[in-house]
């Protein structure tokens, strides 16, 4: 009798709580619903849009979140200081990103675009939820320095967001989940499919016979591992960048903990690439002449360099100016500009 009641009480519990996180999870959506499109060739995006439907009210609150100062501690570092429209909403100019209290991270701020068909983020995979990103950054005392009970907290006495919540969530109930689910519509709706290389793939416009060529060499020498149509396959290799004595980052390892991943990074996308200068996971080259000159003459052979990269890449340099030139051709001014995506 004992043992039966403890299985029904066990079972109610279990129940009450699925309920709760059923409840919770659930976000009805208002407002006017944003259908996600999916550039013609693409595969499917990875992101669960059924979980965080996509309404113009949401946008714009993800918007408003995404430059505001609150979220940080002293006021001063939005998400945007280090994700600049600009620079595709990477960080430019700094290999390291500032962040509160003149700290800063370890590791160069990637751009922000095409995050939907994204399933693990950082440079490191650390994450696997896109949210999760934002509340720690937030947290974070070398990044914005705040907690999310105090911004929510912040926000809940702000004059606007209470409406802005209410117009995109249904009422004017305040949270960390809505507060990172309304950045992240924001930030899902940066799509960048429109450079030269796409409008090239569209039939709308036709390579010079230097991005023709570049083209050629890229897809020989590089596609692999910065794969079509994303530029990225989004594995993390070593590709022999020597190991940073100052940040000690040992990269993929301090996520999976084993020998193998060590000085393992994502592979970056090349989308925008002409913008997101310094590059690598430090900043360490200053110029895609740098980047290049280390596939072909500096990789540093350890015991997790990638095979592709081990005997270096043989490229010459005329070469070199015309794998530039293509890479030139995939700055997509439509993000760059875009008032859409501005504050
Ligand atoms: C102080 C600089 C700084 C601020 C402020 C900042 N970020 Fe970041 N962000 C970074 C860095 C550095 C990384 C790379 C982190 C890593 O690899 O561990 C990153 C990574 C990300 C990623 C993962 C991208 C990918 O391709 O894997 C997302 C998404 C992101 N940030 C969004 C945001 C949002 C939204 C905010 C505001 C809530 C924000 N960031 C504020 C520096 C910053
Ligand atoms: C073995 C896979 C692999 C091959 C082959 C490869 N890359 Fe990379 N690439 C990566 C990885 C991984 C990163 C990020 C490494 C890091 O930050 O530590 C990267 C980073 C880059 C970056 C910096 C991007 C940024 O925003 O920081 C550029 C530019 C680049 N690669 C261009 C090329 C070119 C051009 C070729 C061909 C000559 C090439 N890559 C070949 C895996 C590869």
């Amino acid at each position: 009798m004992k043992q039966k009641i403890t299985i029904l009480l066990v079972a109610i519990v279990t129940l009450a709580v699925w309920l709760m996180e059923a409840c919770r999870k659930k976000e009805v959506a208002v407002g006017n619903a944003i259908k996600f499109e999916v550039p013609q060739g693409w595969p499917q995006p990875a992101y669960n849009f059924s979980s965080n439907p996509l309404t113009e009210e949401g946008f714009l609150l993800g918007k408003k979140l995404f430059y505001d100062g609150k979220l940080s501690k002293d006021g001063n570092h939005s998400c945007e200081s280090c994700h600049q429209q600009v620079a595709a909403f990477g960080t430019y100019n700094h290999d390291l990103s500032h962040g509160y209290n003149n700290s800063h991270t370890i590791r160069n701020a990637p751009p922000l675009v095409n995050l939907a068909w994204q399933t693990e983020f950082g440079w490191d995979g650390a994450t696997n939820k896109l949210e999760s990103v934002y509340v720690n950054h937030i947290n974070s005392p070398i990044n914005m320095g705040e907690n999310t009970t105090a911004v929510v907290e912040k926000l809940r006495t702000d004059p606007e967001y209470p409406r802005l919540f209410k117009n995109a969530f249904g009422d004017e109930t305040i949270n960390e989940d809505r507060m990172t689910k309304a950045i992240s519509q924001f930030l899902l709706m940066i799509v960048s499919n429109n450079s030269k290389y796409d409008k090239v793939k569209r039939n709308e416009a036709t390579f010079n016979i230097s991005e023709q060529s570049g083209y050629e060499i890229f897809a020989n020498k590089c596609g692999g591992c910065h794969k079509e149509p994303l530029f990225s396959d989004h594995s993390f290799r070593n590709i022999g960048i020597p190991f940073n004595t100052y940040t000690k980052d040992l990269g993929r390892m301090m996520v999976t903990n084993k020998n193998i991943d060590s000085l393992k990074f994502k592979t970056a996308s090349l989308r925008n690439v002409q913008l997101t200068w310094p590059y690598m996971h430090d900043g360490t080259f200053p110029y895609l002449d740098n980047v290049l000159e280390h596939y072909r003459s500096q990789v540093v052979n350890g015991p997790t360099t990638d095979p592709f990269v081990k005997s270096k890449i043989p490229l010459s340099n005329f070469e070199i100016g015309q794998l530039k030139a293509f890479m030139y051709a995939l700055s997509d001014s439509t993000i760059l500009t875009n008032r859409k995506f501005s504050q």
